[in-house]
């Protein structure tokens, strides 16, 4: 029965809290057994789930600068904007002209739209103003590039400046001939160091001139690629040496209707011919319109098969059914125009392993890669559930099985961690024989603390999980008071500990959404922060940094698995031979505790990795970015039993060396 708290009983609890506090803690024994190492399980388990949302790609990890290249937004002068009178010094006046979108003669079929100016007066203006401003670097390259056919003007000049209108940097395209569409380049230094410069254009002669693909992109990218990715974005990702890439989403995958789903291959070949549409995350929350948010695909299945590869991680590509989001339109392809999207699956299969002389190994290969990406494993829908899903998936599992038995095929069990339609999909899935279900929880932190022995019960002969979208959510499911701090991230980490010892079980997880604007988000929490010149990773980033590179490759019994906010699991690495254990202390002491090691001999040393503090509403941020960060240290382990002391809140990894 409900009692209310009075003044007395208050009294009295913080009186016995206060007892209780001087008694010294405990020392926890944390039982490692090795005798009987467990289950088999992935090195690669841990990995990232990669969507283009909170201008996660375009204005993010594809570092191009001009927002709508390719005059193919919806309102095709969006980011396009003229010089008028009064951004002028007073007395000076604007030189004349007018900006044209035209479709006749353009450049490709798949890029109709482009931007005609017609000068009037020699120096017609006008500029681009970037994914919320753009971030240059002095003394860095920035080329430059546009197609261009000219009716009359011989150059287009441009210049790069500040806020306050200080050129920080000018190049030119000049020597334009003939009468069709040619690219021409430059690179521009700029001499000074701005998160928000713009881009001006000059026309030189009066005349028309055409002009589509306009760009700015930095030299300096991730291993120097033309259209490569943003470095230092990817070098977060590098160092959680991630075990898969999950890609390109998420609901993205879907489409809010069929029309606007991800098709890979539009996203491949020359990136001038690569169809732009609009991002489903534009118009998806009323609270954060982002109308100006669209999908060039500059960053798209060829360089996300790249980027997995350099990243050491396996691709798991996701692809739609042949349904829209159950969430929006529910919009769903009937059974016979369902061909089409099972022959993408087919070719995209092709596209990844098959022989250059195969059409899509072919296009591979002219792209620069003849070597296979090693695809094994492929997702059919995202989130989906119920009876339309299943028919469909059947469809897709007799096409897939048949040609190409070895692609492990991953299946939705809708969009909640239990209840329906979460039971009913795992039912169905059993009678299936699915290879992987992909669970999904964004939940919060005291879901996570209390479901660490989730997986300890699931069927070991069952289909195998893939917890493909996970975060704590402080404040609920995306809103938009969501925090990521260390309270989210150590529930987390505590969670992950079960996902690593049933990790027969679950095969694969993935924190997200991995990546958010600062000044462009649409869902909150995220792993990875950036602005247009610095990034950086939250707790929950460096609690999936932690684990992934700390994954072994057999489970180890350990104890106690879950006990007055201590948490644990243990792998041995038979790589490494090094035996690690994580133990996680959810409290706000300090806690002894012995690892009592038994049927393994330690052979002198190991490494700690220690994330702690004992502020749980700890945030990193863009002035304080490792605020919270892995400290590591060394430790003599000269028995089988290895005193530790666990600090408040933490998370510590031992990797004892071991014979
Ligand atoms: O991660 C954000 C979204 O959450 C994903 O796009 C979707 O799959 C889930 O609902």
């Amino acid at each position: 029965m409900f009692k209310p708290i009075t003044a007395v009983s208050l009294l009295l609890l913080s009186v016995s809290t206060a007892l209780f506090a001087a008694e010294p803690p405990k020392t926890a024994v944390i039982s490692v057994d090795a005798t009987h190492p467990g289950a088999s399980i992935s090195p690669s388990m841990f990995g990232i789930f990669f969507e283009d949302i909170n201008f996660g790609a375009d204005g993010g990890l594809y570092p191009e600068l001009v927002k709508n290249r390719s005059f193919e937004f919806s309102e095709a002068l969006t980011g396009w904007h003229e010089v008028l009178s009064y951004e002028l010094p007073k007395g000076i006046d604007p030189p004349k002209g007018e900006l044209d979108i035209r479709t006749d003669s353009p450049l490709n079929a798949t890029n109709p739209h482009y931007l005609r100016a017609h000068a009037t007066a020699p120096g017609y203006a006008f500029y681009n103003v970037g994914y919320r401003g753009m971030g240059v670097t002095s003394g860095a390259g920035y080329r430059f590039s546009a197609y261009i056919r000219s009716k009359g003007p011989k150059s287009l000049r441009a210049t790069l400046t500040d806020p306050s209108g200080k050129v920080i940097g000018t190049g030119k395209l000049e020597g334009f001939m003939g009468s069709g569409w040619t690219r021409y380049e430059t690179v521009i230094t700029p001499t000074a160091t701005v998160p928000d410069a713009r881009l001006t254009l000059y026309v030189d002669d009066i005349g028309d001139l055409d002009m589509d693909m306009v760009s700015l992109f930095p030299v300096d990218t991730w291993k120097n690629r033309p259209n490569g990715l943003r470095k230092d974005l990817v070098q977060l990702l590098y160092d959680m040496h991630p075990g898969f890439v999950r890609f390109p989403g998420g609901c993205i995958v879907e489409g809010r209707q069929l029309i606007t789903r991800y098709r890979w291959k539009t996203t491949v070949g020359d990136i001038s011919e690569r169809k732009t549409i609009i991002n489903r995350w534009n118009d998806e929350f009323d609270y954060r319109p982002a109308p100006d948010y669209f999908q060039s695909f500059g960053l798209g299945f060829y360089e996300y098969f790249q980027l997995a590869e350099d990243l050491g991680a396996k691709p798991l590509p996701i692809l739609n059914c042949g349904m829209a989001c159950q969430f929006n339109s529910s919009e769903t392809a009937a059974l016979g125009q369902l061909d089409e999207y099972v022959q993408d699956a087919l070719d995209l299969i092709d596209f990844a392993n098959g022989p250059v002389t195969s059409p899509w190994g072919k296009l591979r290969a002219q792209m620069g890669h003849p070597a296979p990406f090693h695809l094994e494993m492929l997702g059919v829908g995202n989130e989906q559930w119920g009876p339309r899903y299943v028919e469909r998936y059947k469809i897709f599992a007799a096409a897939l099985k048949s040609k190409h038995p070895e692609i492990k095929l991953v299946v939705a069990a809708g969009p909640a961690p239990s209840g329906e339609p979460f039971e009913s999909m795992w039912k169905t899935w059993r009678e299936q024989h699915a290879d992987l279900v992909d669970e999904h929880y964004y939940m919060s932190p005291d879901w996570f603390l209390t479901n660490t022995q989730r997986y300890d019960h699931y069927d070991r002969n069952g289909p195998k999980v893939f917890a493909g979208e996970y975060a704590a959510q402080s404040a609920g499911q995306a809103n938009q008071d969501n925090h990521n701090n260390w309270q989210t991230a150590i529930a987390e980490a505590a969670f992950m500990t079960g996902l690593e010892r049933n990790g027969d079980v679950v095969r694969m997880a993935s924190y997200a959404p991995l990546l958010a604007n600062k000044n462009a988000w649409q869902w909150k929490p995220d792993a990875i922060w950036f602005d247009n010149l610095h990034a950086y990773g939250t707790p929950d980033y460096y609690v999936q940094k932690v684990f992934a590179n700390n994954t072994g490759t057999r489970v180890v019994p350990i104890t106690p698995l879950a006990s007055d906010g201590l948490f644990t699991s243990a792998v041995l690495d038979e790589r490494t031979h090094e035996l690690i254990v994580k133990a996680i202390n959810n409290t706000a002491s300090e806690r002894p505790a012995e690892i009592r090691l038994q049927g393994i001999a330690p052979s002198g040393n190991a490494t700690v990795t220690t994330l702690a503090s004992p502020d749980l509403k700890l945030e990193n941020t863009f002035e304080q970015p490792t605020a919270l960060a892995p400290e590591s240290s060394t430790l003599d382990v000269k028995s089988s039993t290895v005193e530790v002391h666990l600090r408040p809140y933490s998370l510590t990894v031992y990797r004892i060396a071991v014979r």
